[in-house]
């Protein structure tokens, strides 16, 4: 049976493309969806998306995930480097969870450099822009075939 994926996108990232393309690149989230999508098929894997700007409801899609979902794969945005209550909902989910990023995190600023998701999550991929999902996605496939 299909495995079924959430890919959970937190705030601002409904702006990929218009959102500083050098640092973001200039492909919208539709598209980065679009392909993952194709690559998730290639899989035998499903993919349901959510994109919320508001903490309660990346924490209500964890919650609902624990009833569907085989994995997750998470850009928390900005809420990556201090929200302690996404870390519990990740931790609630029950669920392998791999953090990613487009952006090199640790190659930014000094407060983007902490995760409080990180340790929660099997495991974190950052830098390679759009390829940071299909990447995560491979990881997560290879957790759950373990
Ligand atoms: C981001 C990195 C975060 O520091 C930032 O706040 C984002 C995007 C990334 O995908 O590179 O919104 O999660």
């Amino acid at each position: 049976m299909a495995r079924e994926i959430l890919v959970l996108n937190g705030p601002n990232l409904n702006l990929l493309g218009i959102r500083e393309p050098e640092v973001y690149g200039t492909e919208t989230l539709d598209d980065i969806i679009g392909i993952l999508g194709a690559h998730a098929a290639d899989h035998d894997v499903s993919l349901r998306h959510v994109q919320s700007n508001s903490e309660g409801e990346l924490i209500d899609a964890l919650h609902d995930a624990r009833t569907w979902a085989d994995g997750v794969i998470f850009n928390p945005g900005a809420f990556t480097h201090y929200s302690i209550a996404l870390r519990d909902a990740v931790s609630a989910a029950e669920l392998p969870v791999v953090e990613a990023h487009l952006s090199n995190v640790h190659a930014r600023e000094a407060f983007r450099h902490t995760s409080v998701l990180s340790a929660v999550c099997v495991g974190v991929v950052c830098g390679f822009g759009r390829t940071s999902y299909t990447m995560a996605l491979d990881g997560l496939i290879a957790h759950l075939d373990r």
